[in-house]
C-alpha cells in the first residue's frame, strides 16, 4: 500500500492539490487531530519498499454510524479537504461510499448543530471520494489484481520452496493453509506454481468423496517414485455442503488412510508482510496516481469509482457496481452455485 500512498502525494502535490495522510483509517478520520497531518513530496520518501501502510490501518465500527461520520465530516471541513482517496477492501470501500451518500445529511446536521459556518457548508457542498482496492485476497470483483496479492503469492511460493526441502529428504506430505478468506485465488495460483498435489479452495468445493480421491491421487504419485506431497487448503475451504475443510481433517485422513508423516505449516500473516513485490510497486504507483487523476476530474455530481486493473490498464469502474459483485460472489457460494461464483469472481480466475 505504501506505492499507492506515495503515488498519491506525489501526483497530488505535482498537480498544486494540498494533500494530507489520514493515520490510522476512519478511527483516525473520526479521531482528527495529528491523525489527519498535511503531507509532502518528501514526506514519503524511502517508503515504496516497505510492506503494510506508513500511515496505519484500523478495523472502525464507530464510521458505520451517523455519529462517527459527523465527527469525521467536521473534521475534513475543518481541514478544507473535499477529495478522499480510499484504499481497503470491499468493506472499507463500501464505507467510503456510504460516507459520500450521506454528506449532504451530515453537511445539514453539522450545520443545524452549529458545528460547520455556513460558509464552510457552501465550499464542501460535494466531497469526491476514489477507491484503490489493497487487499492480498484478491477478491475484488473488476480488479485483475489487488494491490498486495502478489506480494503475498511471493511470500507463499518462498515458504513453500523452503518446505519442499524437508518434506523431499524425510518423504513427507506437507499441508500448506494460505490466506484468502472467502476467495481461492491465492491458493490457486500457489498450488499451479509449486506443483502441489491438491488444492482446496472456497469456489470450487471437492466431491463429496474427496477424501478417497485425495488418497488415490497422492498414492499413485508415491507409486511413481514422488518422494513428498504438497497439499495447498485456502483458510476459507468448504465441501459442498458449505462446511469447512480444514488442513487437521486432510492431515487426519492422510495420516489414517496412507500412514504418511504429515505435517501442517499455517502461514498465517507472514503472507501479508515483508518487501512488497516488484509488481506490487508499480501496480500501487499505477493505481495511486490514477486516483488522482479521477479526483481532479470528478465533478459534481459524479459517482463514486474505483481505480483497478483491467487488462493490464489502469481504470476507472463505478464503485458501488463493483461492491455489489463482490457481494454476488459471496451469496453464490452461500447458495452453493459454484459455477456462478468462479464467473462473477471475474478474468483473474478463469482461462
Ligand atoms: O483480508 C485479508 C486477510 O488477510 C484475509 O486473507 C484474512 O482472512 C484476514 O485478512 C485476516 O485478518 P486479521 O488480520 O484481521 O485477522
Amino acid at each position: 500500500m505504501n506505492s499507492a500512498v506515495r503515488a498519491v502525494v506525489r501526483m497530488g502535490v505535482y498537480l498544486g492539490c494540498k494533500v494530507h495522510f489520514v493515520k490510522e483509517g476512519y478511527q483516525g478520520l473520526i479521531d482528527g487531530g495529528d491523525n489527519i497531518a498535511e503531507a509532502n513530496w518528501a514526506s514519503v520518501s524511502g517508503i515504496i519498499h516497505k510492506g503494510g501502510t506508513v500511515i496505519g490501518s484500523a478495523r472502525c465500527m464507530e464510521f458505520k454510524e451517523q455519529s462517527g461520520q459527523m465527527k469525521a465530516a467536521k473534521n475534513l471541513i475543518k481541514k478544507g479537504i473535499s477529495n478522499l482517496v480510499v484504499i481497503g477492501g470491499d468493506g472499507s470501500l463500501t464505507g467510503a461510499n456510504r460516507f459520500r451518500e450521506s454528506w449532504p445529511t451530515l453537511l445539514k446536521e453539522l450545520l443545524g448543530k452549529g458545528e460547520i459556518t455556513q460558509e464552510e457548508a457552501e465550499t464542501h457542498q460535494h466531497l469526491h471520494i476514489v477507491g484503490m482496492v489493497g487487499s492480498i485476497d484478491n477478491d475484488f470483483c473488476g480488479a485483475d489484481m489487488t494491490i498486495g496479492t502478489d506480494s503475498a503469492f511471493h511470500r507463499i511460493i518462498e515458504a513453500i520452496d523452503a518446505i519442499v526441502s524437508t518434506a523431499y529428504s524425510h518423504k513427507r506430505t506437507f499441508i500448506m493453509e494460505v490466506m484468502g478468506r472467502h476467495c481461492g485465488y491465492l491458493a490457486i495460483v500457489a498450488a499451479l506454481s509449486s506443483e502441489a498435489d491438491f488444492v482446496f479452495c472456497p469456489e470450487m468445493p471437492p466431491p463429496e468423496d474427496w477424501p478417497k480421491v485425495l488418497c488415490k491421487k497422492l498414492s499413485q504419485e508415491r507409486e511413481m517414485g514422488q518422494r513428498l506431497n504438497i497439499i495447498i487448503v485456502s483458510e476459507g475451504a468448504i465441501d459442498r455442503s458449505g462446511n469447512p475443510i480444514t488442513a487437521e481433517q486432510v492431515r487426519d485422513v492422510l495420516v489414517k488412510e496412507l500412514k504418511q508423516d504429515t505435517r501442517i505449516t499455517v502461514l498465517g500473516h507472514v503472507q501479508r508482510g515483508g518487501c512488497p513485490s516488484a509488481f506490487d510497486r508499480i501496480l500501487g504507483c499505477r493505481m495511486g496516481a490514477e486516483a488522482v487523476l479521477a479526483l481532479m476530474e470528478a465533478q459534481p455530481g459524479t459517482e463514486a469509482c474505483v481505480v483497478t486493473l483491467e487488462g493490464n490498464q489502469a481504470v476507472r469502474l463505478p464503485l458501488m457496481e463493483c461492491v455489489e459483485k463482490t457481494k454476488a460472489v459471496a451469496k453464490a457460494m452461500e447458495d452453493k452455485k459454484w459455477e456462478l461464483a468462479v464467473q462473477l469472481r471475474g478474468k483473474s480466475f478463469q482461462r
